[in-house]
């Protein structure tokens, strides 16, 4: 199937979906709304639009604000196009390519048309952002938690169409992340690699799913590490890169840890390779992830031992917590629309949360894994000071190595993650393909 029969069938289904959702929850129709860019305090610039993800879902126009969809069971999607009368910015332009066909489509200049031309809106659910819109035109169901929950699980399940989307946008992401190698190895600094990454992904910074992590040496240990060294590093020992791509508003989060030289850091970014090419080859249809996530501190731990970071066995690194201070989020989460996409912790369609394992707060996907999921397996070691500290002060800190804690710190960390798509009989892995084709 081509891209537009692909599409069509995504919202084909999508609209069968949410028709049976709207009628068991009693309403005559739901309203999307994108949204609108949010002004800067005292100011008259805004910040960079994205809009509703709800609406991202049904149509391939992230950064369209203004627009309103509206759907009712056994009708065509009506969708209302924002075409403003502004000579200070370029409008959408006229609504084209492959994604209309499905729509009844009305451009309007102000939205007082869309107003009128809804009518009466007490039978419809309103699902945006702007309440106070949503309160003046009469709406009295505004986002009402049932539905959400209910979209949000629909959102677990990827389509043909969504599938494209995040293949291409993996393909995309790797040849920023070829790049970006490539300019660490010739000496560059964290801006001029983001740079880099951005010119060999297509991408402007606002175009990014999540701010790039460009994380050379001990700064790969703070991690969502958010700046850019301007500095070109004298000479590094290691780069970590966590950056993605969007396409048509669905997301690739990828990241890779390179040493700069062989020795033992190259050893140990090896082996944590091979540890998160075993898990994924464990993240298949019917996996828990919560138990996937546990195996990883168990690989963490021998790591540890492994590499005489810490002289306990691997067991007692687990059930002391120890593996903790060196790996302390999660092994992955959903992924699709939001980087971190909705509906990880929840344990059905109405919302029911099934929160992570009380010693494991930060994961964010505790729901069995299931086909037409797509999910992040992101295993890390790390050596992180303030994490380090508090581990001084551990009932068996006399057990890890220092001295080689002090060998590894300037190195800052290890993640390595990857974006897999689950099929019934087999999980596809959009980075490593990605890798692979480029
Ligand atoms: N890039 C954020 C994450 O990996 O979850
Ligand atoms: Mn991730
Ligand atoms: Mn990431």
């Amino acid at each position: 199937m081509n891209l537009s029969e692909l599409y069509a069938d995504h919202v084909a289904t999508l609209q069968g979906h949410t028709a049976a959702l709207l009628e068991r929850l009693g309403y005559a129709g739901m309203v999307i709304y994108s949204g609108t860019a949010t002004g800067i305090f005292l100011d008259d610039h805004a910040l960079p639009f994205y809009a509703n993800p709800h609406f991202k879902h049904w149509l391939p126009l992230p950064r369209h604000q203004h627009g309103f969809l509206l759907i009712r069971p056994g009708k065509r999607p009506q969708l209302f196009y924002h075409s403003p009368v502004d000579f200070w910015h370029l409008s959408d332009g006229a609504p084209g390519g492959f994604w209309t066909d499905p729509f009844d489509i009305a451009e309007f200049a102000d939205p007082v048309e869309v107003q009128s031309a809804l009518g009466d809106t007490p039978g419809l659910a309103f699902v945006g952002e702007d309440a106070a819109l949503a309160q003046r035109w009469g709406f009295t169901a505004i986002n009402p938690e049932p539905l959400l929950h209910e979209l949000n699980w629909l959102r677990g399940y990827k389509s043909g169409y969504e599938l494209a989307c995040l293949r291409e946008a993996s393909q995309l992401a790797v040849a920023g992340h070829r790049a970006a190698e490539q300019c660490f190895r010739d000496g560059g600094s964290e801006f001029d690699i983001h740079l880099a990454y951005l010119a060999a992904s297509g991408q402007r910074e606002n175009e990014l799913p999540y701010g790039n992590i460009i994380a050379i040496d001990q700064h790969a240990a703070v991690l969502h590490y958010q700046h850019l060294d301007r500095r070109h590093p004298a000479s590094p020992d290691a780069f970590l890169i966590d950056a993605g791509a969007e396409v048509r508003g669905y997301c690739a989060d990828i990241t890779r840890t390179y040493a700069a030289r062989p020795g033992l850091f190259a050893e140990l970014v090896a082996a944590m390779d091979e540890v998160q090419r075993r898990l994924v080859a464990s993240a298949s249809v019917g996996a828990s992830f919560v138990e996937l996530h546990q195996r990883t501190h168990q690989a963490v731990a021998l790591l540890l031992q492994l590499f005489e970071i810490v002289d306990l066995a691997p067991e007692s690194l687990v059930e002391t917590g120890i593996t903790r201070s060196f790996y302390p989020h999660g092994l992955g989460h959903l992924l699709g629309i939001q980087v971190h996409d909705v509906g990880g912790q929840v344990a059905d369609p109405q919302g029911t949360p099934l929160p992570p394992p009380d010693e494991h707060p930060f994961l964010r996907l505790t729901r069995p894994l299931e086909a037409g999921m797509v999910l992040t397996v992101e295993p890390g070691l790390y050596f992180i000071d303030t994490l380090l500290a508090g581990l001084r002060h551990h009932p068996q800190a006399k057990a890890v190595n220092w001295e080689r804690v002090e060998q590894l710190r300037p190195c800052g960390g290890i993640r390595i993650e990857d974006n897999l798509a689950l099929h019934p009989d087999h999980t596809e892995n959009l980075t490593r393909d990605a890798f692979a084709n480029s």
